[in-house]
């Protein structure tokens, strides 16, 4: 049974809202939603205003009603942006930004030797969560490096598996006999892999011939090889032109070929000069020949201006060259002045 008093009511009720002016359609509000929407509301009508998912306000709602002025109340609700979680850091890495807003993405980069493990790229969701999860940058490794053939390992710093980090080094060392090409020390680069791996290859050098006037010493082998070595001499008087020692090199061939340079005569009978900075007697000097690379300076006269000057003769295997200027003093012409007691020009 209904009630008198309801049914009076309702009419009054339905009176008014006749009476009443229809709310226009509401405002657009950055980011929000109206429901329902539509172009007018009768008096009473109800709206509710919420935000657009990944945008948040405070209360997050409003609800109106249509009222009998047709003029929807002030609304001062704020959709906000959902913001994610600081994601400015990426250890050994980069972030590129904007903002850290939905619906914002941002990028990842990371520092040479170091590689992306997950996506290069991750968006701010309307749960205000980034999607896919943030990257992280793993350092680059290198596996063991290969060992070239005749070469061994002498030198390697490894990580659990014996991989290495990037910039760690790997030494070689070629087998006994064996040269190597190429650089002994290879580097894991930021792509992880290795530098170029060097070369060993098998030496052997031909016997070395005996020098002329001299002879060789090697060690009574079959064949020579690399870094073995060889040991020179000369005959008496002779002397060697180069090392004593040499090696067998890379390529096969002697580090140096010495050979014997002969000794000079003396083809005057006496003269002062100077040897080493010290002035000798030629003669009793270099009684017995002077050795081959052995150098002295004799004195010549300036005539017109009275005064005297050196010039260099050297032994060079075997030829002695008095210079031209030098002028033999002759023990019968006694009131002339040797050349080595004039005062130097
Ligand atoms: C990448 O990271 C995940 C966990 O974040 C880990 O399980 C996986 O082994 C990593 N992959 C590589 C290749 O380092
Ligand atoms: C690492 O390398 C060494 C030498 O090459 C080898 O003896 C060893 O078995 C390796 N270890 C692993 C875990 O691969
Ligand atoms: C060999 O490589 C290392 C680094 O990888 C470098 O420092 C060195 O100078 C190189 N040596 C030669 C002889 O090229
Ligand atoms: C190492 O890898 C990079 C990138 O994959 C490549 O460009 C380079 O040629 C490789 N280097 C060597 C020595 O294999
Ligand atoms: C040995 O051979 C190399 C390469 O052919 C050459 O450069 C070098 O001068 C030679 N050395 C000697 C001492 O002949």
């Amino acid at each position: 049974m209904i009630s008198p008093l309801l049914i009076l009511f309702s009419s009054f009720f339905y009176h008014v809202a006749l009476a009443g002016r229809t709310c226009p359609k509401p405002d657009d509000l950055p980011f929000a939603i109206v429901s329902p929407l539509k172009t007018s509301y009768e008096p009473g009508d109800q709206i509710v205003y919420t935000c657009q998912p990944g945008y948040v306000s405070h209360g997050n709602m409003r609800r109106f009603t249509c009222p009998f002025t047709g003029l929807w109340p002030i609304n001062t609700l704020r959709c906000r942006p959902r913001v994610c979680p600081f994601a400015g850091i990426l250890e050994n890495g980069a972030v590129r930004y904007t903002s850290f807003e939905y619906p914002n993405t941002i990028s990842f980069s990371c520092n040479a030797g170091f590689y992306l493990n997950g996506t290069n790229s991750a968006k701010c969701t309307e749960e205000g969560k980034w999607s896919p999860d943030l990257p992280v940058c793993a350092p680059m490794t290198c596996p063991l490096p290969p060992t070239p053939k005749f070469a061994e390992l002498s030198a390697y710093k490894s990580l659990a598996g014996n991989r290495t980090l990037y910039g760690n080094r790997a030494v070689f060392k070629c087998l006994p006999h064996y040269a190597m090409f190429g650089n002994d020390t290879v580097t894991c680069t930021a792509s992880g892999n290795w530098t170029e791996l060097p070369e060993c290859k098998e030496v052997k050098c031909p016997f070395p011939s005996r020098p002329d006037n001299g002879f060789v010493n090697y060690a009574a082998k079959e064949v020579l090889y690399y870094k073995d070595k060889a040991t020179f001499g000369c005959h008496d008087t002779f002397v060697l032109d180069g090392p004593e020692e040499v090696e067998c090199t890379k390529y096969g061939n002697w580090s140096a070929q010495p050979s014997c340079k002969a000794s000079c005569k003396i083809s005057v009978k006496k003269a002062t000069v100077i040897y080493e900075g010290e002035r000798v007697k030629i003669q009793e000097k270099f009684k017995n020949g002077m050795l081959h690379g052995q150098k002295v300076s004799f004195f010549c006269k300036n005539k017109e201006k009275k005064c005297s000057y050196t010039e260099d003769a050297q032994c060079i295997d075997g030829t002695f060259e008095i210079p031209k200027c030098f002028k033999e003093h002759s023990s019968l012409a006694f009131w002339k002045t040797d050349a080595s007691d004039v005062k130097p020009c």
